[in-house]
This record gives structure tokens, C-alpha cells and sequence, in this order.
């Protein structure tokens, strides 16, 4: 197996400017790592839509909409080449909506296949424009990949251009659902709306919170959390640094306390990836603007380097 960087310079879909920064950032705290990390491997870089964010939001519920559509659409065709070619593809990206975009394109190279998640945030990421308290995007892409949106669970008045527009994101990478909500697994998550719990509830989603990763340590979690995955053929990760909490979380838009320690995101990953059956690793949300002195990059930063050290030693 051979890694493959791929940058998603996108913040179209979170609520705060600046995450867009968070790659560049993380390639500044490698400079002052002195790692060569960033030339160890070919980075591919998505283009992105940023311009819009000096325009109109235009879909109250889906802010800036189109434009995550288009991001979405092209992180899936990107990361449906590398899968394709059996690259393993390692995930930067800005605000969490466009991991919708990657797990649809590991679905689009191989449809048959049974993808299980493990969705390491503070959030659920669980929201549809029918439910979203904000409009941004970055909380939905789990809604966008199993199409769980329905009618017992509304809270938005949703325009009719905006629900042709959520049609159309469910349909990228293939028609229909691309997981089964009950093939996701979280970490760490502790701030979500009535409706996730909800659906989380209905699904019956295992959520390991940081209470419980501290009592039984993470070797025990992970285990757990892949046993959960067993009937998977394979396995995404996504790790959204809030999942952190904000004693090191200094740097992104939605920080929430009690969040994991570094070292338990630090070894949480590094035992993750083991499994032969992870096919692609995802960090996102790292916003230098808000920080000081490039901190939350350079944790950040440390937890990507020895992931992808651990992934290599595996191989
Ligand atoms: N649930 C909140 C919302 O929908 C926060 C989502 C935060 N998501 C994230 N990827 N940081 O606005
Ligand atoms: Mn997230
Ligand atoms: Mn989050
Ligand atoms: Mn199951």
C-alpha cells in the first residue's frame, strides 16, 4: 500500500473563516517539527471554492450550498482515482462537511463494498438542513452518506431549492445511502441537538465519550470500536480535532470542553489504523485563526505524523 496526501482547502461549510488555514498551518508546524513529512508524500490538492464565501449564503439551511456540492463532487472523484489505483489516501481537509465527499468516493471505487466509519469529534455531524440549528454544513455530512433525514424529526422551515439541492448531494458517488448509519461508530462525541440523539438512538450508534475512554483506556476502546465494525470490509476514519479537548483544542471553530487528551488521540489513531481493513485516515477543522502561536496545528500536526508513522509500520 502506498499513502497519497490529499489537501481539501475548504471552509465553505463551517460557521467561523479560517479553517481553510488549518493545512498550512499543520505544514508550518512541520517546519518547526523540521520533519519532511509534507515531501515524504505526492500531496494532490482539490481545488476549492472559496470565492463564494465573499458572496450570498443563498440556502438559509445549507449555507453556501452549491459550493459545498461542488467540493463534495470533487473530493469524491479524487479520492475514488486513488482508491482505484489502491493509493491510501490521507485526508487534510478545512471545515468536516467534505468527509461526506470522501467516504463517497471510496464507495464510488468499489460499491459492493461495506464501508464502517469511526467518527472521532466532539460533534455528531448528524444534521440535514431539516434539523441543523445553524445552516452549516459541517454538521451534516453523516445525514448526507446514509440519507437518514426524515419527517418524525424536522425542525426548519427548508425552501424548496434547498431540498433539491440535498437530493442532489445524496446522490453524489452513486444513488442512495453509501453506510449504514448502524456501520458508525463514535469518539469522544458530547455536544449534539435533540434530533441527532434521536437518530443515534433509533440506529442504536455506539458513542465511546471520553468518560469511558478514560476508565478503560484507549486499547480497549479502539478494540471494542473495531469489533463493533467486524462485518465491515473495510474502515474509514475521520478524526475532527475538537474531538480534543479545549485545553488543546485552541485552535478551531467549535470547541467543547471535555474533550480526549492528546495522548488518547494520539494512541486512539496510531491503534486504529493497524487494521488492515482502515483504508483511509481524515483530519480536519484545524482554524489557526483563532489561535495563538500555531498550537492546535502542531498537535495536530504530531497526531497525523505518528498516524501515519503507525500505518507505515503496518503496512
Ligand atoms: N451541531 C452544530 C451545528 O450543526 C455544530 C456542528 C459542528 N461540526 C463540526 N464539524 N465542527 O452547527
Ligand atoms: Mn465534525
Ligand atoms: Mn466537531
Ligand atoms: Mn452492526
Amino acid at each position: 500500500r502506498k499513502i497519497r496526501l490529499v489537501e481539501v482547502r475548504s471552509e465553505l461549510a463551517a460557521g467561523t473563516r479560517g479553517a481553510s488555514m488549518g493545512i498550512d498551518a499543520m505544514r508550518i508546524a512541520s517546519i518547526k517539527r523540521r520533519s519532511n513529512f509534507f515531501m515524504r508524500f505526492e500531496p494532490v490538492s482539490v481545488q476549492d471554492e472559496n470565492k463564494l464565501l465573499f458572496g450570498d449564503p443563498q440556502f438559509k439551511w445549507a449555507k453556501y450550498g452549491e459550493g459545498v456540492y461542488t467540493m463534495l463532487n470533487r473530493v469524491c472523484d479524487t479520492v475514488e482515482g486513488l482508491r482505484k489505483e489502491k493509493l491510501f489516501p490521507i485526508v487534510l481537509a478545512g471545515d468536516h462537511s467534505t468527509a461526506a465527499g470522501t467516504i463517497c468516493g471510496i464507495k464510488k471505487a468499489d460499491p459492493g463494498l461495506r464501508l464502517g466509519v469511526i467518527w472521532i469529534d466532539a460533534h455528531g455531524d448528524f444534521h440535514s438542513p431539516y434539523t441543523s440549528p445553524t445552516g452549516n454544513m459541517h454538521g451534516m455530512p453523516l445525514a448526507m452518506v446514509t440519507a437518514t433525514d426524515n419527517a418524525e424529526n424536522e425542525a426548519n422551515d427548508v425552501e424548496e431549492e434547498t431540498e433539491a439541492l440535498w437530493e442532489k448531494i445524496k446522490q453524489i458517488g452513486g444513488n442512495g445511502p453509501k453506510i449504514n448509519p448502524d456501520d458508525i461508530v463514535y469518539v469522544g462525541v458530547r455536544d449534539t441537538e435533540a434530533q441527532e440523539d434521536y437518530l443515534i438512538e433509533k440506529f442504536g450508534i455506539r458513542n465511546f465519550k471520553t468518560a469511558e475512554v478514560n476508565e478503560k483506556g484507549v486499547a480497549k476502546i479502539a478494540e471494542e470500536a473495531l469489533e463493533i465494525l467486524k462485518d465491515c470490509d473495510q474502515i474509514y476514519i475521520s478524526f475532527d480535532v475538537d474531538s480534543l479537548d479545549t485545553s488543546v483544542s485552541t485552535g478551531t471553530g467549535t470547541p467543547v470542553p471535555n474533550g480526549l487528551s492528546k495522548e488518547q488521540a494520539f494512541e486512539l489513531n496510531r491503534t486504529l489504523i493497524k487494521d488492515k481493513r482502515v483504508c483511509c485516515w481524515e483530519i480536519v477543522e484545524v482554524n489557526p485563526t483563532l489561535d495563538t502561536e500555531n498550537k492546535m496545528a502542531e498537535h495536530a500536526f504530531d497526531i497525523l505524523e505518528a498516524t501515519t508513522e503507525s500505518l507505515i509500520e503496518n503496512f
